[in-house]
């Protein structure tokens, strides 16, 4: 009889395990909720200072029911951690408040109020989809997955930084405020949407990653980069994306003094960009110098335009094209036959052979 009684109540502690469902409407309901591999996040504040922090078992849905926002604190962040391994996140459309305009002003990473950074911190893999973030004090989106992962359905709204506050001097008060930072192999982000005051997509190492069907308003574009010493970028594919009023379209930019680099194997195929108004396409290795000397330690290699056409208008008096390479270090096939670009001016490539241009 004992020994009966005991499989019971293991196989009912197990069932229990697997079968319950987690309820976050506090920070206190998280640590029991993660137990659960089912687990709904309903809407409330977060306490100022705190983060909210999902650490996952293996396999775990989470859906969001209402809409999260983090008492206002200069400190360091994240706001929002989520870890785990073949996650699904569905935010329903659900909305994360950074509470940006109390952190805002017009200088971002640089200098003044401490600002949590970044906002979002993925660490998970599987699919995180349907949220909106508004109003991210600095950063949106950091990308550190595990294994693959797909983002979808998903959007960065600041574009309240737009506007000039009491602390801006006149500036845009939003500052640094990358839609996406990826740092991780096979990501991919498509169908989302960033209005903000920086990159839309920033790339600083990794492979196999690819950003389509994206719209990007207001910031800097699509950028891999700025890229420092010894990282490795390759497998990029940027396709089918709009971007809009942006200083730039597409965008690689590497550390001039920067060494032990490679940056591979990069596709850029059926982009829409219109309002731009510094560079449609810039390649420039003298960050931070724009079009400045550029250094020779990160080799850019293949980097190419596939059908269909990527159509490019900038405004007038910005730049179509500008590349400015260091001496030997873009190699490669280099073909943009598929890029039209329109307005503006367009000054010769140095240091690399482009077809098609
Ligand atoms: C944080 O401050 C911003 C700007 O003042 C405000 O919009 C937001 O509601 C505040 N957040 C909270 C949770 O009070
Ligand atoms: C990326 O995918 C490749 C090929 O499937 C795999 O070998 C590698 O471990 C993956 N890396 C990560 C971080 O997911
Ligand atoms: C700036 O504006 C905020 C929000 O409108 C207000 O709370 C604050 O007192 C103002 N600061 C100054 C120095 O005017
Ligand atoms: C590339 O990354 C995607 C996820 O974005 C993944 O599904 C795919 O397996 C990866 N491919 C390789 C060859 O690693
Ligand atoms: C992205 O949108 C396209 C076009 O609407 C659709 O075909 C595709 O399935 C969407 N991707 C995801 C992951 O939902
Ligand atoms: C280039 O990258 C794409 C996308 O990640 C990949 O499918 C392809 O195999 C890579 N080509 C080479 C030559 O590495
Ligand atoms: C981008 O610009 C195009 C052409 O001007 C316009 O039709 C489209 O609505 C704009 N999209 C966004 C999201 O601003
Ligand atoms: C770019 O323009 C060409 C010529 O008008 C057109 O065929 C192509 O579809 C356009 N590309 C995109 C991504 O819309």
């Amino acid at each position: 009889m004992l020994s009966v009684f005991s499989v019971l109540l293991f196989a009912g502690a197990v069932l229990v395990a697997e079968a319950c469902q987690g309820s976050i409407s506090s920070l206190s309901d998280v640590d029991y909720a993660v137990k659960c591999t089912t687990i709904t996040l309903r809407g409330f504040t977060v306490p100022a200072g705190q983060g909210l922090i999902l650490n996952l078992l293996p396999g775990t849905t989470v859906t969001m029911a209402g809409d999260i926002s983090f008492g206002n604190k200069s400190w360091a962040g994240p706001l929002f951690t989520i870890i785990g391994t073949s996650i699904t996140f569905n935010g329903n459309g659900h909305k994360f408040n950074g509470g940006g305009p109390f952190y805002w002003d017009g200088k971002g990473l640089n200098s003044g109020t401490q600002k949590p950074d970044p906002m979002m911190k993925i660490k998970m893999s599987g699919t995180f989809q349907g949220v909106t973030v508004v109003n991210s004090p600095a950063r949106a989106f950091s990308v550190a997955n595990p294994a693959p992962l797909l983002m979808t359905g998903l959007t960065v709204d600041d574009s309240q930084g737009d506007y000039a506050n009491n602390r801006s001097k006149g500036l845009a008060a939003g500052h640094n405020t990358d839609g996406f930072d990826v740092g991780s192999d096979n990501v991919t982000i498509q169908n989302c949407t960033v209005h903000n005051q920086d990159d839309c997509l920033a790339i600083n190492k990794g492979k196999n990653i690819t950003f389509d069907r994206n719209t990007c308003i207001g910031g800097h574009g699509i950028s891999i980069g700025s890229i420092g010493s010894n990282v490795a970028v390759s497998g990029v594919i940027v396709s089918n994306n709009i971007i809009n009023e942006s200083d730039q379209a597409l965008r690689i930019k590497t550390i001039a003094s920067a060494t032990g680099s490679v940056v591979g194997n990069v596709t850029y195929s059926g982009n829409t960009a219109k309002g731009i108004r510094k560079f449609g396409v810039i390649i420039d290795q003298s960050y931070p110098s724009t079009l400045g000397t550029p250094g020779t330690g990160t080799i850019i290699s293949n980097v190419n335009f596939g059908s269909p056409f990527s159509n490019i208008t900038v405004n007038s008096g910005a730049n179509q094209v500008a590349v400015n390479c260091g001496s030997g270090s873009c190699i490669g096939t280099w073909n943009w036959y598929y890029l039209s670009a329109k307005g503006g001016v367009t000054s010769p490539p140095s240091n690399v052979n482009i077809l098609g241009l």
